[in-house]
């Protein structure tokens, strides 16, 4: 054996995983460091893939060592170079090891001593797990083919080889060949005025995790709502889109008055078709949305707010692995509200608290000790699955807790000190825990407990003192459901024709698992549930019929389904209906019609809720 051979096998024998902290990594990210990326990819509509290469620009701690790790996932590798200091290229031996199905494959390259850039030619499978490609069909306006991506958690390895762990930041540029008459965009320096001449180029100069990563190509018009803001989404949304976000920018001034200076330039929305399978996704300068929250009367835009909010809790000060997902969600569910409280009232801010307390504590009830932690253990575990409120709202509760017992003239500076202290880091929760113990517990003491505190990180379920939050809009709401459910209150004399959106939340939620079919007729047929434009009370109204048997619903059930992809709207459903054997039939059947739109995310978790 040569040496050469030696150190390939040496190093193939490595468990990189092992060494690099994030259990969803193959990344020697101890060993060196991408510093900068930059792709030059092609898009190709006929057979589904990008196809060219990316220069990879690394710092290596440990110069003595000669290779590189990276994830990758279904990519065919072409060819491998090593780039000296003079730019001189040279083959460079890799190799990629067997597919995990939730890892995808470790790509070892054996590079010279601290080479400082290699460059990966490559191409994606049709069926990368972080790209969606869509027939002109299936988009709104039926003319141009789509493609988008959906990089967190663990998908950017599925369209770009490299280090695929959010403790690492990069810059990147990007050179990207589309047919004539697309536009692409990414999450970076997009510009509105780009002619759509099949050649795009964009840099991302602030460093951002890899999951961060994003692209979306077709038919996409744009509108201006303000001096650093604007939508992009097909021409027959454009406008709706438009008016339901108008008050991004309030959100923005109202995020930075708390937070301090917006730090990515421009904020753009990017509405994407209802196959989208998240509500938001926080690419930094441009938030991909799904169409599902214009509602017509802006009571989802809370979305919007919490996709902003990430430009600080999450693109900002970013978590070192998805065991942390908290510093994320939670931090980001936190000041999602805070906004909300600023642009659109006290009122507002606390239904939304009420329903989300509710909501997560019902679901912790069915979840095991470790799914409950603030900081879960997820060795193993496809991040996609491990999804759950917890991060979110007992995440956000913790944070309102500390508010409330430091008082916000105390807690918001903290706030806006951590963000500063940490910006453009990834960390993990000692050192959120070592710099609040610093900055917020030492200065004021006697305010919270070590034990509190170890409660609300370490502990399953909510601590019994955690703050409970009161709507008085929902008392009549209470009152209502309850005569109703008595049978002293007819349906069309429930007030709800003064209810928001979360009061209407409130309602379905307070509801037992199941209600009589012929109290469900009556007040479908007051208030016309059955078919409403707002997907939230949609689907909790929808699951509510499933599990009752009003089999009136199933038309609208099925249209609502076969429309939207989001997992979270979708999946409930396919949940409810997979209970009994008649529904588990009838939803195949409308599986078989739906999937062909849906994301390859929402289809594997469709198809495991409905296999024997
Ligand atoms: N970053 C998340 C979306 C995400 C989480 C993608 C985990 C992949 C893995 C985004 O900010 C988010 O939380 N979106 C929510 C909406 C929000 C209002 C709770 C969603 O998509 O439902
Ligand atoms: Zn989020």
């Amino acid at each position: 054996m040569s040496i050469r051979d030696f150190i390939l096998v040496s190093m193939l024998l490595v468990p990189a995983s092992a060494l690099a902290g994030d259990p969803h990594s193959y990344a020697n990210t101890d060993a060196v460091r991408v510093r900068a990326a930059a792709l030059d990819l092609k898009v190709d509509f006929s057979d589904r893939r990008l196809t060219g290469n990316v220069r990879l620009d690394l710092d290596w701690k440990k110069p003595d060592q000669h290779s590189l790790v990276l994830d990758t996932r279904d990519l065919d590798i072409e060819r491998v170079v090593a780039i000296d200091a003079a730019g001189k290229e040279k083959a460079a031996r890799f190799r990629l090891d067997a597919r995990d199905p939730i890892f995808g494959s470790a790509l070892r390259i054996e590079l010279p001593e601290a080479a400082p850039s290699v460059r990966i030619h490559y191409r994606t499978a049709p069926t990368a797990s972080g790209l969606q490609w869509m027939t002109p069909e299936q988009t709104a306006g039926k003319k141009r083919s789509f493609m988008y991506s959906q990089s967190q958690a663990i998908h950017a390895r599925s369209w770009v080889p490299l280090q695929d762990t959010p403790s690492v930041r990069f810059t990147y540029t990007a050179q990207i060949a589309a047919p004539k008459g697309y536009r692409v965009l990414m999450s970076a320096d997009n510009d509105a005025a780009h002619p759509l001449n099949g050649a795009f180029r964009f840099a991302m100069k602030q460093p951002i995790p890899s999951y961060l990563l994003a692209i979306a190509v077709g038919d996409l018009a744009v509108r201006q709502t303000g001096p650093r803001t604007a939508v992009y989404a097909e021409a027959s949304v454009v406008q709706s889109a438009a008016k339901e976000f108008e008050d991004t920018e309030s959100m923005i001034e109202a995020a930075e008055k708390l937070y301090g200076p917006y730090r990515w330039e421009r904020y753009d929305i990017l509405v994407l078709p209802a196959s989208f399978p998240f509500g938001g996704m926080e690419n930094p300068r441009i938030t991909f949305a799904t169409p599902t929250v214009i509602a017509g009367d802006k009571s989802l835009v809370g979305l919007i707010a919490h996709e902003l909010a990430h430009s600080w809790s999450g693109n900002l000060v970013t978590n070192a692995n998805w065991q942390h997902m908290w510093l994320n969600e939670g931090f980001t569910t936190y000041v999602e509200n805070r906004i909300v409280e600023a642009v659109y009232g006290k009122d507002e801010a606390v239904m939304q608290l009420v329903v989300d307390d509710g909501e997560v504590r019902e679901e912790m009830a069915e979840m095991s000790d470790n799914a409950q932690l603030l900081v879960p253990d997820l060795n193993g575990v496809d991040p996609d699955e491990g999804l759950s409120g917890v991060p979110y709202n007992k995440g956000r509760w913790f944070l309102r807790f500390l508010e409330l017992r430091y008082g916000r003239e105390v807690f918001d500076p903290f706030l806006r000190g951590y963000f500063d202290h940490f910006a453009f880091q990834s960390i993990d929760t000692d050192q959120f825990l070592a710099y609040y113990e610093e900055h917020l517990a030492k200065p004021n003491p006697g305010k919270v407990s070590r034990a509190e505190i170890d409660a609300w990180l370490h502990k399953p379920g909510i601590p019994a003192d955690a703050p409970v939050s009161r709507s008085p809009r929902f008392e009549a709401v209470d009152t209502a459901r309850t005569e109703w459910l008595a049978g002293q209150r007819q349906a069309d004399a429930l007030g709800a024709n003064r209810w928001v959106t979360y009061e209407w939340l409130h309602f379905l939620n307070g509801l037992p698992a199941t209600v009589p079919v012929d109290q469900l007729q009556a007040l479908d047929r007051a208030w016309k549930l059955t078919g409403t434009g707002n997907a939230e009370v949609a689907f909790r109204w929808y699951a509510l019929t499933i599990r009752s048997g009003y089999v009136q619903a199933r038309p609208a059930i099925a249209g609502f389904v076969e429309r939207i992809g989001r997992r979270k709207l979708v999946l409930p459903l396919y949940e409810a209906l997979a209970k009994t054997a008649d529904g588990k039939a009838f939803a195949r059947q409308v599986y078989a019609k739906a999937k062909p739109g849906y994301h390859p995310l929402t289809q594997g978790s469709v198809e495991r809720v409905l296999a024997d």
